[in-house]
């Protein structure tokens, strides 16, 4: 996967700027505020129709627009293609996608453009919730199984509905007998994709692990969200009761969460904040990785102020292991001397300038 062009009208303090990138490797540099992050958040709308900033559009609209629009001219199966695929938001009403001059779903859009971001929130792969870390897995899990998104849907459909009946305070029996075994059946398939993917994830994570931080074994292990020695339908039955008194299912793959370690300590509890910074980059990178051996195809990496926690050895093995893969990377930094001398001279970078939103 590759993009060739992309236009960016009225995202933040972006009236309109198109550019031809690498596709290998972009630099887009400026000062504080010049429009860098938004050049990645439009990417982002571009793989998923929204920001990785805000929930609401209209601080991502341009002040005064009425709508985002980003236009792509892409390559999704690496076939020498060049197509079109725009996605518009506007701040009232719903978000338009066009592919090849058709109306797309979310999940097509999704399956064109596998997009990797490494920001700042990343951090929260190891700080945030296991909501956080749920949604890295099920990223790769979507991508590796064609199964994985029916599965979901009505694994969440299921969990709604029992936790409505849950609310109601009584459910009767035979009923609660009818959701559970449903309940059992997706939570079982699930579990086994998310298992199965993470089998597979463990030796890339490793590989990157030691190119990025040589010599440091960070354990990366899975709770599946219930007591992993009990079937899940005891679980559920022993846990009635309790699940009735709160009003929601507490056991299932809605609570599966990571697990990382190091030397048998909480990764979170024990590394400084550069160390996170590379372990959090690795897992997403090694997904990127991943994605690629499976899909014969690379990933898109947004990586906000690459430099930003990182030591000089550091960003350059953090930059040997982004020109080794082949993704198409786009790279923020306020000054692009931070990274010049990390790069091979072979590799095919571009680099652009923003000031007050417009290319210079
Ligand atoms: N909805 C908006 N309309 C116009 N300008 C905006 C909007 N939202 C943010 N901005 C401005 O856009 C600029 C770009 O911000 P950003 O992309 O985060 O800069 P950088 O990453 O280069 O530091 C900022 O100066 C910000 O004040
Ligand atoms: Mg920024």
């Amino acid at each position: 996967m590759s993009i060739s062009k992309i236009q960016i009208q009225h995202v933040r303090n972006i009236s309109s700027i198109s550019f031809e990138p690498s596709p290998a490797i972009n630099i887009i540099c400026g000062e504080n505020g010049s429009g860098k992050t938004s050049i990645l958040e439009a990417i982002n709308i571009l793989g998923l129709t929204r920001s990785f900033r805000t929930k609401k559009t209209r601080h991502l609209v341009q002040n005064d627009q009425s709508s985002s629009i980003v236009f792509g001219t892409i390559d999704p199966m690496v076939q020498g293609l060049k197509q079109s695929l725009g996605v518009e938001r506007p701040v009232e009403g719903d978000v338009r996608m066009r592919y090849e001059g058709a109306d797309i779903d979310l999940s097509t859009l999704a399956e064109l453009i596998p997009l990797q971001v490494i920001n700042s929130d990343t951090f929260m792969l190891l700080e945030g919730s296991p909501a956080v870390r749920r949604q890295f897995l099920d990223w790769g899990v979507f991508h590796a199984d064609k199964a994985f998104i029916q599965l979901w849907r009505g694994f969440r459909r299921v969990l709604k509905q029992r936790n409505t009946l849950l609310k109601c305070g009584r459910i009767d029996n035979k009923l609660r007998q009818v959701w559970d075994r449903e309940f059992i059946g997706f939570s079982d398939q699930l579990t086994r994709l998310r298992k199965e993917y993470l089998s597979l994830l463990k030796p890339e994570f490793d590989q990157v692990v030691s190119q990025l931080l040589a010599g440091m074994k960070i354990e990366l292990g899975f709770s599946t969200g219930w007591d992993k020695k009990r079937p899940l339908d005891e679980v559920l039955a022993s846990s009635f009761e309790r699940d009735l008194r709160q009003g929601f299912t507490g056991s299932g793959p809605q609570r599966a969460d990571l697990r990382l370690k190091v030397d048998g300590h909480n990764a979170a509890e024990r590394l400084s904040r550069g160390q996170k910074k590379l372990v959090v980059s690795a897992l997403k990178l090694a997904q990127g990785a991943l994605f690629q051996r499976m899909n014969s195809r690379p990933c898109i990496y947004l990586i906000d102020d690459l430099p930003s926690e990182l030591d000089q050895v550091h960003g350059e093995l953090f930059c040997k292991v982004l020109e080794q893969s082949s993704n198409q990377c786009f790279i923020t930094c306020v000054d692009d001397r931070a990274l010049k001398s990390h790069w091979d001279p072979q590799t095919d970078i571009a680099t652009f300038r923003i000031a007050e939103g417009s290319l210079c």
